[in-house]
């Protein structure tokens, strides 16, 4: 088992493996009804993914900006070369996939168009989807591009450097604000209603 964990491509498996355990044992009827099913699935890789970018925005914004400055000088590029470019390709993707996965659900649950412009009914998701939209531009039109600068990835000037990683941790702090009314409108227009 230690070597199954141990591997993270084989624990990854061990999960899917679950899954299919529990997805064939619950829902082995609903498994051939289509699109109906279609939307659970699109629902779960859905919030998978969206686990994946949240989880990953809150650990810079609750570790990774506030530990920095107490890590000695030397340490540093241990953070800005390694952990946080790894951290910023999951994040971005996850961020693409969460839009697309979302995008879908709203599709096959028929009210695509009028949450996008906040219909009677669709305005609860409506304004939740529009929240992480902009949350999902400025991950990749503006914290990517300005990360870019600030880990050395591009080349810039002292100067800009600075300007950048402020104009990254500032737009990733923005959307740590507006996370909390996007996922209010995620989770309560199934339970609450479209509004
Ligand atoms: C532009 C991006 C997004 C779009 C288009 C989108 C769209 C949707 C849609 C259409 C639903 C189904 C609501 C329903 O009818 O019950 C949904 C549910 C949900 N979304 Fe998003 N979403 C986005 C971003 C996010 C993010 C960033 C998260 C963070 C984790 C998230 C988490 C959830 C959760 C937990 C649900 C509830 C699933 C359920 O109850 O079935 N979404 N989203």
């Amino acid at each position: 088992m230690a070597k199954i964990l141990a591997n993270l491509n084989y624990a990854l498996l061990l999960g899917v493996i679950l899954l299919l355990v529990v997805a064939f044992g619950f829902h082995a009827e609903a498994l051939q009804t289509g699109v109906h099913y279609a939307n659970g699935i699109f629902r779960f890789l859905h919030v998978l993914c969206g686990i994946m970018w949240i989880g990953l925005l809150y650990y810079f914004n609750f570790v990774q900006i506030p530990t920095m400055p107490k890590v000695p000088a030397e340490l540093k590029p241990a953070v800005s070369k390694f952990i946080a470019p790894e951290a910023l390709f999951w994040f971005r993707w996850a961020a693409a996939f969460t839009v697309l996965t979302g995008l879908i659900v709203a599709m096959l649950s028929g009210y695509l168009i009028e949450a996008l412009t906040l219909q009677p009914g669709g305005r609860v998701i409506g304004l939740g989807m529009w929240l992480a939209l902009i949350m999902a531009f400025n991950v990749w039109f503006v914290i990517w591009p300005n990360q870019k600068k600030a880990l050395g990835i591009v080349e810039v000037d002292a100067d800009t450097k600075a300007k950048a990683a402020t104009t990254a941790m500032l737009f990733s702090r923005t959307n740590t604000v507006l996370s909390l009314p996007m996922l209010y409108c995620m989770v309560t227009q199934g339970w609450l209603g479209g509004v």
